[in-house]
């Protein structure tokens, strides 16, 4: 019972409350910051989570403390059993969110509002079309943006996540803030984060100093709000008086939050990731396949977490690229 009661505490003092299940680890859009060009290994069906697998898992974390479950892929709406998921998951005390690029979420509107997922992030890097085709490796702009828009229009809480990076789409910084003089939205600007295979460099980096440069210089003074952040959350709020959405700034590389972390992951074959950039996981799906407790596991996983970025609590350690190889690509841990 004492016990039991703190495994999700790590040695740092951190409550972990907040769990990010990657569903699948494919997705169908090929963005190039996340998926490497040469493809990833897919690991075979039989080592994918079912939906029974997912239910069980995220019950035994619902148990000792998670309160918050965000679905991640890959693209987690590919999943066939998706709606199986969501209302396993949604029997559980717990809110449920989803991260998603919106290709075929226009499908799922009921489903999600049924199973009461109402906050909803969206990827989206490029307002302009043939930039966005471009990053993304796809011609699916169009149906992206209308569902963005179809999003709003149902009540849905909507953050937009777009990855800056230099030369590619920091000349829409203003451009994206200014869609948030009429439609609701969140606008979350992503420092580039190195993963293994997505080529990354300190120097395609957009900072979170550099962006309120941009911002600073096309708007005055007065006029930029800073907003109060939810706590643990891992960005900087923003609203440009009388806009109706809001911006915010995740600064990962620059300026991690790693003290207020309260995040762990699950990958889609069930391996426990106690931090983004963690080099080691834990297999919780073979100790469960196998009939046996996953919570001595998930204590471990917990206890061994790091202070910052998986123990790059530095910028030269995070341009090892060394220390990028020991980690996953994005396409598969879901960010
Ligand atoms: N750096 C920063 N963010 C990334 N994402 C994917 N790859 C990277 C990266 N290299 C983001 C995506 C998505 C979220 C799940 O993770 O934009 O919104
Ligand atoms: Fe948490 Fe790791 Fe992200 Fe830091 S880098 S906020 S420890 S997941």
């Amino acid at each position: 019972m004492t016990n039991k009661k703190n495994i999700l505490q790590d040695s740092h003092g951190r409550d972990h409350t907040y769990l990010r299940i990657s569903l699948v680890e494919r997705c169908n859009l090929r963005c190039f910051y996340c998926m490497p060009a040469e493809g990833v290994q897919l690991t075979p069906k039989s080592h994918i989570m079912t939906y029974e697998e997912i239910y069980e898992i995220a019950k035994t974390f619902v148990n000792n403390g998670v309160t918050k479950i965000r679905l991640t892929g890959g693209e987690p709406l590919i999943r066939k059993d998706i709606p199986f998921i969501l209302e396993k998951l949604a029997s559980l005390p717990v809110e449920l969110s989803i991260t998603t690029n919106a290709v075929i979420i226009h499908k799922f509107i009921d489903t999600l509002k049924l199973y009461g997922v109402n906050n909803i992030n969206v990827s989206l890097d490029s307002l302009v079309k043939e930039k966005f085709n471009k990053i993304t490796l796809r011609d699916h702009f169009d149906i992206v943006y209308s569902n963005i828009l179809l999003l709003v229009n149902e009540g849905f809480n909507v953050k937009i996540n777009a990855v800056l990076m230099k030369g590619v789409n920091d000349d829409e910084i203003i451009d994206f803030i200014k869609l948030t003089k009429d439609l609701p939205v969140c606008i979350r600007f992503i420092e580039f984060m190195p993963f293994d295979g997505n080529k990354w460099d300190l120097s395609k980096m957009v900072s979170y100093k550099e962006v309120m440069t941009y911002v600073n210089r096309s708007f005055a003074e007065t006029d930029i709000e800073r907003l109060q952040d939810a706590p643990n959350d891992t960005s900087k709020n923003y609203r440009i008086k009388n806009y109706k959405g809001s911006f915010a700034i995740i600064s990962s590389v620059t300026n991690p939050f790693c003290d207020s972390c309260n995040r762990l992951r699950l990958t889609a074959n069930g391996q426990l990731k106690n931090c983004l950039f963690s080099s080691t996981e834990s297999d919780l799906l073979t100790t469960l396949r196998e009939g046996k407790s996953i919570e001595p596991i998930i204590q471990k996983a917990v206890q061994s977490k790091l202070k910052i970025r998986g123990g790059m609590d530095t910028l030269e350690k995070l341009q090892e690229p060394k220390l990028h190889t020991q980690n996953r690509s994005m396409i598969t841990i879901g960010g």
